[in-house]
């Protein structure tokens, strides 16, 4: 029977597929740059931690973890599934909690000036309705004044946190503020007096929220735990996918698509995410752009395995601008005497282990160097595990031991600091060639079979 009925709805899948209903689009399916959506995968334990602090009125909400673990991505569904009204503020390093204030105030326009379709189901007080043009008016005052200087708004005296809240809250909405690890740390701090105003105003209005997502190690790097916020402060660590998960989105996307991807490029390509969700995107969206499959196709197509090495090239040529910004900021860091940055990657590299310890990494980098200090290694370390300089490398509490989050930022290392490499290759291709030969050796893939 429970055979049957799979075997029907295979059926009827087909049959919508052939008949294009229910047709998916390739970049709706796979979301290398932005939260997932039709191919979102349930995280179900997560999900009922995030949503039951969303449920609790005056619950402000952190959620943190490695950048990629699927953060935006999580809360932006967790809104859906409670029908919240949120809106978003990203966050640029230069911005400080004011400019995030205005930021948010400006997304509320629609609410509250142009009253467009379903905003004008909620009643709002005109009291309210005039403080907001009040303070708009007064923003875009300093706009014009300002406008041959430097860009920067001034909060005005009557846009208070307060008052802010109290926007959001006349119209049930929930303030996201995301990738907060970017903002300066004096800035950070105020957050817990900002969330402070959220807990107060929602004896008034219970839906209102403030939830912070950040790439950082723990909470306290984003809320200071010697205030008050506490008791009405719920964390969540959001870890990255684990390789289930990651398998989870190649599957579904196929289904969603109506491709075939056969086991080899499936396990080849949990591999090299290495648990980053975006690498997966990244490289299945390639494998149907070079299978020239651009939306569900009416009749299953098998993906060759042979797109792996293109698809590959393809996302190196993408990243090849973010890893030498990358590379170069965390190299142009170094400290007196050493190339501290320089001189840990390199020694990792020459260790030719996925994981190592801090341990090995300094034996081997004293091998040279013999007087290099234990203490420069800790420090240099960490710092190479935090968002500051983009997370090169990751930290398991587990196994103490240390690993590149990004395998092909591995590579590309690797090949920066083989200098005899360097030197042979004369154009761009032949560095994306020797990050591929650089992959392929320590791992088994399509194109060595
Ligand atoms: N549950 C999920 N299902 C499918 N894809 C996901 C999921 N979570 C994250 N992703 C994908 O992983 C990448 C990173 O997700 P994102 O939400 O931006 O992470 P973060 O905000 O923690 O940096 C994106 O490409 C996104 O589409
Ligand atoms: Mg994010």
């Amino acid at each position: 029977m429970h055979k049957n009925s799979k075997k029907g709805k295979k059926l009827i899948n087909n049959l919508l597929n052939f008949f294009g209903i229910h047709k998916k689009l390739l970049e709706n399916v796979f979301t290398p740059s932005s939260a997932a959506n039709l191919n979102y995968i349930k995280r179900t334990n997560l999900e009922k931690n995030i949503d039951k602090n969303i449920k609790q009125t005056g619950k402000q909400l952190i959620l943190y973890g490695h950048s990629g673990g699927g953060k935006t991505t999580l809360i932006r569904e967790a809104l859906k599934r409670q029908k919240r009204k949120f809106i978003i503020t990203g966050c640029l390093s230069s911005e400080t909690l004011e400019d995030l204030i205005v930021k948010a105030f400006d997304k509320l326009n629609p609410y509250y000036v142009n009253n467009t379709s379903e905003k004008n189901s909620i009643k709002i007080s005109s009291h309210l309705k005039s403080s907001y043009s009040g303070i708009e008016s007064t923003l875009k005052g300093e706009v014009s004044v300002e406008s041959n200087k430097q860009y920067q708004r001034v909060l005005p005296i009557q846009l208070t946190y307060e008052k802010l809240a109290e926007f959001l809250g006349a119209i049930d909405c929930v303030w996201v503020i995301d990738d907060f690890h970017k903002v300066k740390d004096s800035e950070k701090k105020k957050l817990a007096e900002v969330m402070k105003a959220f807990v107060d105003i929602s004896n008034d209005y219970p839906k209102v929220k403030i939830i912070a997502l950040g790439a950082v190690n723990s909470p306290r790097d984003i809320v200071d735990h010697t205030t008050d916020i506490n008791q009405r402060l719920a964390e969540v660590h959001v870890p990255l996918l684990s390789s289930e998960e990651i398998k989870s989105i190649l599957i579904n996307g196929s289904r969603l698509l109506n491709i075939h991807l056969s086991k080899t490029l499936i396990n080849s390509t949990v591999k090299h995410s290495n648990s980053l969700g975006s690498i997966c995107h990244s490289l299945a969206y390639n494998y149907c752009h070079f299978s020239k499959i651009d939306k569900t196709c009416h009749i299953k197509n098998k993906i060759l395995d042979s797109v792996f090495k293109e698809s590959i090239k393809e996302y190196l040529n993408d990243k090849s601008d973010t890893y030498k910004k990358q590379y170069d900021k965390a190299l142009k860091s170094r400290g007196n005497s050493y190339e501290n940055v320089k001189l840990i990657l390199a020694a990792f590299l020459a260790l030719n282990e996925d994981n190592v310890t801090h341990n090995e990494i300094l034996s081997k980098i004293q091998e040279e160097e013999e007087n290099y200090p234990q203490g420069n290694c800790t420090s240099y370390l960490q710092k190479l595990c935090s968002s500051k300089f983009d997370e090169i490398l990751r930290y398991d509490d587990n196994s103490g031991k240390y690993s590149f989050s990004n395998p092909f930022f591995k590579a590309y290392c690797s090949m920066k600091l083989d200098e005899n490499s360097i030197n042979e290759a004369k154009k761009v291709s032949d560095v994306f060639e020797m990050v591929i030969n650089e992959l392929i050796k320590h791992k088994k893939t399509p194109y060595d079979e």
